[in-house]
């Protein structure tokens, strides 16, 4: 068997459509245009990219967006300053800082000086506290973009077995936590496996589905899972560069042994990378309706 290909690429690409429209909606019946910040410290050349991408597809949907790059040796104190400027400005409904942060500046006291209502990252503690409990609130865009990517293949997850792989604040937890939840693409039964998990091999065989957010190229093999496994690959991993200087990208699986075995696979890139901008655009949008008080 070999699986169906999951296209990241395809899903955003619907869903940005839908917000397309909303965007323009917002603009015309209620002179609404979303704005988005982006905050970014020092020079790392992915999460510029990442960034730039950010920018990018919030211009090609009609939502205004400031780029702001700070200096490497930016202080904690300009960065909080900056990030003030930007919860009081009315032209900007979503804030987003780059993480990770340079080694000097406490990257809790930047996220938690975030206003909530603008934290369209939802990692803020009052956005993570409603997430918890199933309240309303913005979700932190990748977990989003991976419920997301499940419920429109039709992936069923009620009474499922997912391993998640990697508990950090980004991926793993906020996923093992919604897909445990009574919601679309969840009422799943969980295990979360770690650094310190002992026998990964054995968790990973008995899933139905596997979520791998671990940052390590093809850590999980086709030895490790069974026939018919449903894989989301998290991971972003540049292991080279062409001779044009690009980067070669590859996932925190081995995709061509995996989806030879798999039903469903996330490939790397085109997967979970592209919905995690859109389910950015899609908070955005969100914040501004708040704001605006639009329903
Ligand atoms: N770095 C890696 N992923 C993310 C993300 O989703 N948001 C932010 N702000 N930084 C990240």
């Amino acid at each position: 068997m070999s699986a169906t290909i999951i296209s990241g690429t395809e899903v955003a690409k619907a869903i940005r459509e839908e917000l397309k429209t909303e965007v323009a909606d917002l603009k015309e019946k209620h002179a609404v245009v979303p704005g988005l910040v982006t905050i970014l410290v020092g020079e790392d050349p992915a999460s510029q990219s990442y960034v730039s991408a950010k920018n990018k597809t919030a211009h090609a949907l009609g939502i205004h967006s400031e780029q702001i790059t700070l200096p490497a040796d930016t202080s904690e104190q300009d960065l909080l300053a900056t990030v003030e400027k930007y919860n009081k400005d009315k032209n900007i409904h979503g804030i987003l800082v780059q993480l990770p942060l340079p080694k000097h500046i406490n990257e809790t006291n930047v996220l938690y000086a975030i206003d909530p209502d603008k934290d369209v990252d939802g990692f803020h503690p009052v956005n993570v506290g409603k997430m918890v409990l199933g309240e309303e609130c913005f979700l932190p865009c990748t977990p989003h973009g991976i419920l997301e990517l499940l419920s429109r293949s039709g992936v069923e997850t009620s009474g499922a077995e997912v391993v998640v792989i990697g508990r950090s604040n980004i991926v793993g937890k906020p996923i093992a936590n919604l897909m445990l939840q009574k919601r679309k693409a969840g009422n799943a039964t969980i295990t979360l496996c770690h650094t310190r998990t002992k026998d990964m091999a054995a968790h990973c065989k008995r899933a139905d589905i596997i979520i791998a957010a671990v940052g390590v190229p093809k850590m999980v093999t086709a030895d490790m899972v069974k026939d018919g496994v449903v894989v989301i690959d998290v991971g972003v991993n540049r292991i080279g560069k062409t001779a044009d200087g690009k980067a070669i990208l590859a996932g925190d699986v081995d995709f061509d042994a995996v989806k030879e075995k798999a039903s469903y696979i996330t490939p790397v890139p085109g997967g979970v990378g592209p919905m995690t901008i859109t389910m950015l655009m899609k908070n955005t949008v969100q914040a501004a309706k708040q704001i605006a008080g639009v329903k």
